[in-house]
């Protein structure tokens, strides 16, 4: 991780990069290899996304240091999770899937006792929240049911990226779809799932990104 300035005093910033932050990764990493591999893939798209987010002044120079650590420390709360759910390669059961529903809260009352700047807590505790606020369907929002600009900028900057991770990453019950193919599911959800100014500045970069080099 690039040593910058998080929003919070000098002291604190020793803290959280030199012990923190490396700690709860390692516990991440020794609970679960696939969720630490996919922090840090969420990590490197919001990466990508970072130029244009300065570009619109949607984000400052001063927010990245917090937006990187949001971005790899989202899915904390899923030390919580049960090995055999997380490592499942069946339909989940309602029962299973409220339990992986917990994670941001889990992840959040974690983050919370250590004293984490409150973007970031906001970040993972709000990470699975949709632009429309709808409950329903397959991809509900949760945990608060938060809608539109309610939910905080890092979550809704997170949530495109933890979704296309998802969309193009192998998964034990289910094969990676192309770029191409996430890319038009997340336009499609624009202002559904995802904020659509977000949505649209995030395709656009990607496209880009694939004309030089391969994301993936
Ligand atoms: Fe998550």
């Amino acid at each position: 991780m690039k040593k910058q300035k998080h929003d919070n005093a000098e002291n604190d910033d020793v803290m959280l990069d030199d012990y923190i932050i490396p700690m709860l990764l390692e516990i991440m990493e020794n609970k679960d290899q696939l969720t630490m591999v996919h922090s840090s893939r969420v990590q490197r798209i919001v990466d990508y996304f970072i130029p244009e987010l300065l570009k619109h002044k949607i984000i400052k120079e001063k927010d990245v240091p917090d937006l990187w650590v949001s971005s790899i420390l989202h899915d904390i709360g899923k030390i919580f999770v049960k090995d055999t759910i997380l490592e499942s390669k069946l339909t989940l059961s309602d029962n299973e899937y409220e339990h992986i529903r917990y994670h941001p809260m889990r992840g959040y009352r974690l983050v919370k006792q250590l004293d984490l700047p409150r973007k970031i807590l906001l970040a993972i505790r709000h990470h699975h929240e949709r632009w429309d606020g709808s409950t329903k369907g397959r991809f509900p929002a949760y945990p608060d049911g938060l809608k539109g600009l309610k939910i905080p900028l890092y979550a809704r900057i997170i949530g495109i990226a933890d979704a296309f991770d998802a969309m193009v990453s192998k998964r034990s019950y289910k094969k990676p779809i192309p770029v191409e193919k996430a890319l038009k599911i997340i336009k499609a959800a624009s202002g559904k799932q995802f904020d659509p100014k977000l949505a649209d500045i995030f395709v656009n970069r990607i496209k880009k990104v694939l004309e030089n080099r391969s994301i993936i």
